[in-house]
C-alpha cells in the first residue's frame, strides 16, 4: 500500500515540476531580458520545489487512498475507477442528510464594529461562511479586519479569533487603540487574539492544517482573520507561467478554508489585493480582484473597497448568494472604523 501511495505521490509530483519547469522555461525563451530585468528575484522560484507533496500525501491518504492505489496502477481501468466511486458514492448515500429549511439553525451574525459595514452584509459577518474585503492600497483592508478582531473579542467575552498576517502589518498598538470604545480593559482580549505571522505561500497552507487542530481544542474560536489572502501567492507564483499552478493552489486554500469555516461554524475574513484589469468589469470597475475564479467562486460574500472623491471610504457588496448588491459609506479615524 505505501509504495502505491509513494508511486502515485510521485506522479503528481513529477507532474508539478516538470509543468513549472517547462513553463518556465519557456517564459524566458520568450522574454528572458524584460523578465529578468523586471523580476530578478522571483526569477529562482522557477526550480523551488514546491511543497505539494506533504498536501498531497495528507489528502490521499485521508481521503483517496483507494482512488490512488488504483490510479497508481500501470494503466488503471476506467471499468475499476468507475465501480471504486460507485462504491463510495453508495456508502455516501447512507451518510447523506436532507433537511428542511426550517431544520436549518439560524446562527448569530458577528459585528464588524461599523454599523454600516454590519449593514452591508445584513447585520454583520456570518460564520460558516468566507467573507473577502479587496480593494487598492490604503482603502482600508487592514483597519477593517484589525476592527473585526477587537469587535469579536471584546462584545463576547469569551469568544477567540485567529488573526494570520501575511503581509507584516499586524500592529498591536493599533489594536489597543481601537479597542478603547469598547471597553477600558486592553489585557484580557488581546490574550484571546491569536497571531500568526507567516512570510511563504507554503506556510499559509500548512496553517490550515494548525487551524485544524486548534479549533478542536480551543472552542470559542469564532473567526479567522487573513491579511492578505493573495500576497504570498502573489510574490512567489506572480509570473504568468505559474498561473496554473497558483490558481490550483489557491483553490485548494479556499477549498480548506470552507472546510474549516463550516465544521467549527466559524466566520472567515479575508483581505485580498488588486490589479488593474484591461477592460471594465460589469459594473464599470477597472480595480479586479486578484485570484481569478478562485476566489470568485470561493469567497461566499465579496466586499470591494473605494477611496471617494469626497474624502469618505465607500464599500460595496458585490456578488452575495444572500444580499442584492449595495453600497455603504464609511470613514476612518484614529478611535474607529464607522
Ligand atoms: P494595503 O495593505 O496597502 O493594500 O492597504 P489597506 O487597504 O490594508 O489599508 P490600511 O487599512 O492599512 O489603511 C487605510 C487607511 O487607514 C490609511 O491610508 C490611513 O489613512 C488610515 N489609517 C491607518 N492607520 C491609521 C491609524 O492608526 N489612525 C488613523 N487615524 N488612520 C489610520
Ligand atoms: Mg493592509
Amino acid at each position: 500500500m505505501q509504495e502505491e501511495l509513494d508511486r502515485s505521490l510521485n506522479l503528481f509530483k513529477k507532474y508539478f515540476e516538470e509543468k513549472a519547469k517547462k513553463e518556465a522555461t519557456s517564459d524566458l525563451q520568450h522574454d528572458t531580458e524584460t523578465k529578468e530585468t523586471k523580476f530578478p528575484k522571483i526569477q529562482p522560484i522557477a526550480t523551488q520545489q514546491v511543497d505539494i507533496e506533504t498536501m498531497l500525501r495528507k489528502r490521499l491518504i485521508e481521503e483517496y487512498r483507494e482512488f490512488a492505489k488504483l490510479l497508481a496502477k500501470e494503466a488503471p481501468q476506467d471499468s475499476d475507477l468507475v465501480s471504486y466511486i460507485e462504491k463510495v458514492k453508495a456508502e455516501k448515500a447512507d451518510q447523506i442528510q436532507i433537511l428542511t429549511a426550517a431544520d436549518i439553525p439560524a446562527i448569530s451574525k458577528l459585528s464588524t464594529g461599523s454599523p454600516n459595514l454590519d449593514a452591508l452584509v445584513g447585520g454583520g459577518l456570518d460564520p460558516k461562511s468566507l467573507t473577502e474585503i479587496y480593494g487598492e492600497p490604503g482603502t482600508g483592508k487592514t483597519q477593517i479586519l484589525f476592527q473585526i478582531a477587537v469587535a469579536t473579542t471584546l462584545t463576547n467575552h469569551s469568544a477567540e479569533v485567529v488573526f494570520i498576517d501575511t503581509e507584516g502589518t499586524f500592529h498591536a498598538s493599533r489594536i489597543k487603540e481601537l479597542a478603547k470604545r469598547f471597553s477600558d480593559d486592553s489585557s484580557d482580549f488581546l490574550q484571546r487574539i491569536h497571531y500568526v505571522k507567516i512570510s511563504d505561500f507554503q506556510s499559509q497552507l500548512a496553517v490550515v492544517e494548525r487551524l485544524g487542530e486548534l479549533l478542536t481544542k480551543q472552542t470559542s474560536i469564532q473567526m479567522v482573520l487573513i491579511d492578505s489572502i493573495s500576497a504570498l501567492f502573489r510574490a512567489a507564483l506572480g509570473l504568468d507561467s505559474f498561473i496554473p499552478l497558483r490558481q490550483q493552489l489557491l483553490n485548494f486554500h479556499i477549498y480548506e478554508l470552507k472546510r474549516l469555516a463550516y465544521e467549527f461554524e466559524l466566520a472567515v475574513v479575508y483581505s485580498n489585493q488588486v490589479y488593474f484589469g484591461e477592460n471594465e468589469t460589469k459594473d464599470g470597475w477597472r480595480v479586479k480582484p486578484f485570484g481569478g475564479n478562485a476566489l470568485g467562486h470561493g469567497s461566499t460574500h465579496r466586499i470591494f473597497l473605494e477611496k471617494g472623491n469626497d474624502g469618505y471610504n465607500y464599500a460595496y457588496l458585490i456578488s452575495s448568494p444572500v444580499y442584492g448588491n449595495r453600497k455603504v459609506r464609511f470613514n476612518i479615524t484614529s478611535e474607529a472604523i464607522l
